[in-house]
């Protein structure tokens, strides 16, 4: 069996290529049947293009309500029949609009530890707390999305990456991404693994 990836996306796609290169040395079982963009021309789109996957990209529209928006996303990706849906690097909240679609199958990725700085820019404030001598430690997590709320739900994964004294904010975060990367594609293993032995289970017992 492999596991269909949806991969939702704003901007780099550093973590996006880390799931296409996994599903292509078989890292994972699984393939990546569409990515979606909030923008366009987001060097996501041709690391996608690249490795010959399908794009959309559904960007907001001028006094849109986001109920609508979600609804629009959602059809585009449900298009795709996805087992799994991953924000990497997608930069807006989703509604139940959107998740209930995939309830208990939509992974987020964070650069922060359980609990710890939600929202946009968390290594960029990490990194700052640290050098107020107020952090020696950050990491990264992968977690279910089971509603509205930022940068949390039931963790899948984390990493911790202590912080070194005197590094610059690129060094820094040069060291938290390569963290993601690793994190992500061992948290989505594991994930689709307890996925197909609950199927495999399920079917067995259909079976007797
Ligand atoms: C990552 O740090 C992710 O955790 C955060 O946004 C960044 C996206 O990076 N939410 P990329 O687009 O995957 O390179």
């Amino acid at each position: 069996m492999t596991a269909r990836i949806a991969v939702l996306v704003s901007g780099d796609g550093s973590n996006l290529q880390a799931i296409l290169d996994a599903c292509r040395d078989s890292v994972l079982r699984a393939q990546v049947v569409g990515v979606a963009s909030n923008r366009a021309g987001v060097r996501a789109l041709d690391r996608a293009s690249a490795a010959g996957v399908e794009t959309v990209v559904v960007e907001p529209r001028a006094g849109e309500p986001r109920a609508e928006y979600d609804a629009r996303l959602r059809d585009a990706v449900a298009a795709w029949s996805p087992d799994v849906v991953v924000l990497a690097g997608f930069m807006r909240i989703l509604t139940r609009i959107f998740l209930d679609a995939f309830a208990m199958r939509v992974v987020n990725l964070h650069p922060a530890l359980p609990g710890e700085l939600p929202g946009t820019q968390a290594i960029e404030r990490a990194h700052a707390e640290a050098a107020a001598g107020r952090r020696t430690r950050s990491g990264v997590m992968v977690h279910l999305v089971p509603d509205e709320g930022v940068d949390d739900g039931p963790v899948l994964a984390v990493r911790e990456v202590t912080m070194r004294p005197d590094e610059t904010l690129a060094d820094f975060a040069a060291r938290m991404h390569a963290a993601e990367h690793v994190l992500l594609i061992e948290a989505l293993a594991a994930f689709i693994d307890r996925a197909f032995a609950a199927t495999s289970t399920l079917s067995e017992r259909n079976q007797s």
